[in-house]
């Protein structure tokens, strides 16, 4: 059978473009890991965020209720949110995440409430092992960053690896998807 240098170079791109569409498909799940977006949020803002790195890594979105909502007024959720966390109240959620076991890498997103965790986040956090998994922690806040959120999440699941978060400023949580995208390229998260 007489090959031709066409039909050689033509055998070599398909080859080439082959590779590539597999590494692309082994991309769109984060290097073939199965992720989780898993957050908490009152008034929206880390939900923007959430929604944009369910977006860029195209994990699954899961979003945690609590069995009695928080207060609609803003007073009266930063008022009860201190005294749960003085009392160290563990807020009960009414969002179970039954298939946890299956996800190799969780984004943790939450509010900053009082310098820490959202208190629906705390308790999900002392209720479930994350021991052997990639925690990445994200937060939208008021000003003040993670705080002592970061530190905190250490505390609560020593075992997990936790890689770099990202935290927004709630007012731009909107328009966060160059941050997002920055981010998740640094950490090799973006499909
Ligand atoms: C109960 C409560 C406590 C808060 N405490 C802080 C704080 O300590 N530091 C801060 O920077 N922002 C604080 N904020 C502002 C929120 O972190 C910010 O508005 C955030 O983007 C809200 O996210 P969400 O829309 O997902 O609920 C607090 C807000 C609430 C409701």
């Amino acid at each position: 059978m007489k090959i031709t240098v066409l039909e050689i170079i033509a055998g070599i791109v398909g080859l080439l473009s082959g590779f590539q569409s597999l590494a692309h498909a082994a991309d769109a799940n984060a290097g073939g890991k199965k992720v989780l977006i898993l957050y908490y949020s009152w008034s929206g803002n880390t939900r923007e965020l959430a929604k944009q790195i369910q977006a860029q890594t195209g994990g699954d979105l899961v979003e945690l209720e609590t069995v009695t909502p928080y207060p609609t007024a803003y007073n009266q959720t930063v008022e009860q949110a201190k005294k749960e966390l003085e009392a160290n109240h563990l807020p009960p959620l009414k969002t179970r995440v039954d298939n946890l076991a299956s996800y190799d890498v969780i984004f943790l997103g939450s509010p900053n409430w009082w310098y820490t965790l959202a208190g629906p986040v705390r308790t999900f956090l002392s209720q479930n092992n994350l021991a052997g998994k990639t925690v990445i922690p994200f937060m939208t806040h008021g000003g003040g960053g993670f705080a002592n959120s970061l530190k905190d999440i250490k505390a609560f699941c020593p075992n997990a690896t936790i890689l770099e978060g990202l935290a927004i400023l709630g007012t731009r949580a909107k328009n966060a998807q160059g941050d997002v995208a920055r981010w998740l390229h640094t950490l090799g998260m973006a499909k």
